[in-house]
């Protein structure tokens, strides 16, 4: 599909992986211009519906990034992201999403070569994987037009 660049919806954690994005700008280092980041205080604070919303509205892919195992600032909540992230993608999957437009990564301030590293991988991933269907939309209109019981 010429020119088509994908939309990536972008949640990071204030303390780490915005941080290592921030360390990536600073350091010149080239990642995809057309990933959409939205700062969130820790990534425990993403809900579904978010991840469901972003999709909802047109993204193409979504990816979420938080602090490694142990580092997170609120001690737990990136693995109550973890957990969420592993329901969302079975979920999305049997919604029809291909499982390649969901990602999640840990990523610390530190890291800037790795927030580098791991944007381009996820855009690689989406864009293989082409424009979404937009199946969560389709499907919710379909509903209220009563066209599925
Ligand atoms: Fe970064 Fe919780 S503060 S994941």
């Amino acid at each position: 599909m010429p020119n088509w660049q994908p939309n990536i919806i972008t949640f990071l954690c204030n303390w780490c992986t915005y941080g290592a994005a921030d360390l990536a700008g600073v350091s010149r280092l080239e990642y995809p211009p057309y990933i959409k980041i939205i700062r969130v205080p820790c990534s425990g604070r993403i809900s579904p519906k978010f991840i469901l919303g972003a999709f909802r509205e047109g993204a193409d892919g979504v990816w979420i990034s938080g602090c490694h195992p142990g580092d997170c600032h609120y001690i737990e909540g990136n693995y109550y992201a973890r957990r969420k992230f592993a329901l969302m993608k079975n979920l999305l999957e049997h919604m029809g999403l291909e499982p390649g437009r969901l990602h999640f990564s840990w990523i610390s301030s530190a890291e800037g070569p790795k927030f580098a590293d791991v944007a381009w991988d996820v855009c690689r991933s989406v864009e293989a994987l082409g424009p979404s269907a937009k199946m969560v939309r389709q499907r919710a209109a379909q509903i209220s037009q009563n066209q599925i019981l």
